[in-house]
């Protein structure tokens, strides 16, 4: 088992992340007499693979135990869905000795640290996350949130958990797709902040795509503890932690516009082609690093030339609602080499127009 500490330097908190625990096993380790109720949030198809088992445990170990559900996908990361589940929680007289257990990907992780967040003003959480995305990226660092009509992440707070279980045994049920989704956001993760580990991901791509649970392992561990670090630095995201958003500007903007048809993990690697190609047109990267990383992307089966199929227009006009954005200018996070990126007087995210996004989308399209 490892462990990894984040420790926000605004906040007294200071929460473990355990890495290769046993699920079943983590249900003796709570104080019994601190939660009167447990409330496990989970999506339909993680609740028949781990849920109901999870509620089971909870339940032989003496606690009371509720789980509530809904569809899978990230349309349902929404007002309607963080509703329902408050709805329910109140309706079962849930009250402050309540504790959330998150069980799922990411969707079910922001949308369950949301609600642990605003019920009765805050009960405490826990993130067991199942997706690979999630234990790589999104349980970790407290940020929490839904989506609206108007784009992706824009109603949340940052509300860290009690603590963040990732038992890799868990990835056994997990879709290849699912599978290159989070490997994409590793990948994010070290082309910004550890060159090394990027390469060490690049030559073990077929055995981490087919599902090496030791590689995964070791990219899970390697990614949490950059991630963990970030946070613990720029817990609020008033500086370093911007640049974790890297891909994310595109991303969001090309998950909003394809209706939430490609996956978080896939928008943001077109997200990143395009920032990558922004970075080397505007001179700050080296052809090589930009050629690895397509090539990386391209043995993943993305592609540039898949951007074809979207709206330039629609998807320029989706990035006007970015979360970064100010002055009416849209931001992005750019790559001055791989593992470093760009950073000029304490900007970490840069203002770039509309008619250089176009620029690198048809560079992106036609290499
Ligand atoms: N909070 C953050 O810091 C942060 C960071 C990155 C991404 N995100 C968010 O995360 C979300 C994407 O997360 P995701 O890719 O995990 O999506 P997801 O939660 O929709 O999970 C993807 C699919 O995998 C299924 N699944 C999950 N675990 C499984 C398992 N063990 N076995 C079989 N199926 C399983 C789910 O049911 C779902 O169908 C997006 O909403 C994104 O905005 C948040």
């Amino acid at each position: 088992m490892q462990k990894i500490s984040v420790t926000p330097i605004h906040k007294s908190l200071d929460y473990p992340i355990i890495i290769g625990a046993n699920l079943y096993d983590f249900t003796a380790w709570l104080p019994k007499q601190a939660f009167q109720q447990i409330v496990i949030i989970t999506d339909q198809v993680v609740k028949v693979y781990y849920g109901l088992q999870l509620q089971k445990c909870f339940r032989q170990g003496g606690y009371n135990s509720l789980l509530f559900s809904f569809p899978a996908g990230e349309k349902f990361k929404s007002y309607k869905t963080k509703q329902m589940i408050e709805h329910s929680m109140q309706l079962h007289r849930c009250h402050r000795d309540t504790l959330i257990i998150a069980l799922g990907g990411g969707v079910v992780g922001d949308l369950a640290g949301f609600i642990a967040a605003s019920y009765l003003r805050g009960v405490p959480y826990i993130q067991i996350p199942t997706s690979l995305l999630a234990m790589v990226d999104s349980s970790v660092g407290g940020k929490t949130g839904i989506n609206t009509i108007h784009g992706k992440n824009l109603i949340g707070v940052i509300y860290q958990p009690l603590s963040v279980i990732i038992d890799i045994n868990l990835l056994k049920t997990l879709s290849k797709k699912n599978r290159i989704n989070g490997l994409i956001e590793a990948i994010k993760i070290f082309l910004i902040f550890d060159a090394e580990s990027f390469y060490y991901a690049e030559s073990h791509l077929e055995s981490l795509i087919q599902g090496d649970n030791c590689l995964l392992k070791e990219v899970i561990f390697r990614a949490v503890k950059i991630k963990a670090a970030v946070v613990s630095r720029d817990e609020k995201e008033q500086g370093e932690r911007l640049v974790l958003n890297f891909g994310h500007t595109l991303g969001h903007a090309l998950e909003k516009i394809s209706n939430y048809s490609l996956l978080h993990g896939y928008a943001v690697a077109y997200g990143l082609l395009v920032e990558v190609t922004i970075s080397y047109l505007l001179g700050l990267l080296d052809r090589k690093s930009l050629l690895d990383i397509k090539n990386m992307f391209r043995r993943l089966g993305i592609c540039g030339k898949n951007l074809q199929r979207y709206s330039q227009i629609e998807l320029i006009q989706a990035t006007k609602m970015d979360k970064k954005n100010r002055s009416r200018k849209v931001y992005y996070t750019l790559l001055r080499k791989i593992g470093s990126p760009y950073i000029s007087y304490d900007n970490y995210v840069h203002p770039v127009t509309d008619q250089l996004v176009r620029q690198a989308i048809k560079k992106t399209i036609e290499d």
